[in-house]
Order: structure tokens, then C-alpha cells, then sequence
């Protein structure tokens, strides 16, 4: 019997916004039957039941989910703090043939989502991973708008992660547990 596919859903989250995306994308991955790791980088809202991130948890997965709030159009400086620490598995070709996602959440609704989402691909390409984004691929990303990944606007900390948001989250974590199946190597 080969041995399940594996997914790590790695975030950031200040106020709770990403926290509640990555906790909805790691219990669908988990339902999709693969073996799931739900982590935070160092600095993260406290969340006693979610350990913070290691290299080891990106090497492990076949699959990995990335998530930010968005900071001046960008990725936060904590997720890319972590990213960072990653130079040595980069120089060893181990963050490559992976499947790769990203996610993230504003305060306003053209505050920089995508530019945050293309950021964070930046990186994937340099992993050499294989990106695989929500795109419209079903309903309810037509509902939530955003092709790039799951992306929640709290509209001045005035709505909490909604219907809409974590339906487009159930689908992007469907899709990579998808299509990490399919493209694992070992
Ligand atoms: C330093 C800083 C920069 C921010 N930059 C943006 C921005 O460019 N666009 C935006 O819509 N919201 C911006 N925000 C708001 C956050 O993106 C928003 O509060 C976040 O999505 C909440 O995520 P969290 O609850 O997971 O921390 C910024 C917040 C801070 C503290």
C-alpha cells in the first residue's frame, strides 16, 4: 500500500483572519484523506494546539499551503522570515516537485490580495514546485471572485471569515490534496 499523500498548511495571522482560513483548509485536507501538519510561523496569534513551523514540515509534505495577511500589498514579513530560514533545503533541491498554494486575507477589498498571492508564487517558482491555484474552477470560486487563492476581506475587522470565504477554501484545499496525489513522486 503507498503510504498517503501528505500536506502541510503553514500561516501567519496577527488577528485570527489566515488562522481560520489555514484551520479550514487543514480539517478539508484531513477529510480528503490525506495526513495533514497544521502549523504557524514565530510571532502568530496564540494557538497552543498548533506547533510552530519547520523546514522539516515543508521536506515532509507533498503538498504545501501558504498563508499571509496582506502587508502593504505584500507578504507579511513573519511568513517571509520563515520562508528565509529555508535557503539550505532550496540549495538541495528539496523544496522541488511539490505542489504549491497560497492564501491570504485584507482589510480592504482592493487592499492587495493578489499582489500578495503573486508574491508568494514568486517563491514557489524558485522552490521549483508546481503551482497549482483555484483558478474558476467550480462555483464557489465564481462566489468568492479570486482565481490566485483563497483571499477574505474583513472590511476593517468588521466580517469574521464568512460562508463564501470557507467554501473557496474547501475547494483550493480538495484541489491540492488532488493534485498532490497525483504528481507525488515516491
Ligand atoms: C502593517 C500592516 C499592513 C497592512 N497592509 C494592508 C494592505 O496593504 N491592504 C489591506 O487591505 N490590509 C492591510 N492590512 C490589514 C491586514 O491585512 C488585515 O488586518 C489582515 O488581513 C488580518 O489578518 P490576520 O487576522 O490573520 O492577522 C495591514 C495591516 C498591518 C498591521
Amino acid at each position: 500500500m503507498p503510504r498517503e499523500v501528505r500536506i502541510s498548511v503553514i500561516y501567519y495571522s496577527a488577528t485570527g483572519t489566515v488562522a481560520d482560513i489555514a484551520r479550514e483548509i487543514a480539517e478539508t485536507a484531513e477529510k480528503n484523506g490525506a495526513e495533514t501538519r497544521l502549523r504557524r510561523v514565530e510571532g502568530t496569534v496564540p494557538a497552543p494546539d498548533v506547533p510552530l513551523a519547520t523546514a522539516d514540515d515543508l521536506l515532509w509534505a507533498d503538498g504545501v499551503l501558504l498563508g499571509s495577511p496582506t502587508r502593504f500589498g505584500n507578504v507579511s514579513g513573519q511568513l517571509k522570515t520563515f520562508l528565509d530560514t529555508l535557503g539550505d533545503a532550496w540549495r538541495g533541491g528539496l523544496l522541488a516537485d511539490k505542489v504549491y498554494s497560497a492564501f491570504t486575507s485584507t482589510s480592504s477589498r482592493h487592499g492587495g490580495q493578489e499582489s500578495t498571492l503573486l508574491a508568494l508564487t514568486t517563491s514557489f517558482h524558485h522552490f521549483g514546485g508546481i503551482v497549482v491555484a483555484p483558478g474558476y474552477t467550480s462555483p464557489e470560486k465564481f462566489a468568492d471572485g479570486n482565481p490566485y487563492g483563497t483571499a477574505h476581506c474583513t472590511e476593517g475587522r468588521t466580517r469574521p471569515v464568512d460562508d463564501t470565504t470557507r467554501a473557496a477554501a474547501r475547494v483550493q484545499a480538495e484541489r491540492v490534496v488532488r493534485f498532490a496525489r497525483a504528481t507525488r513522486l515516491a
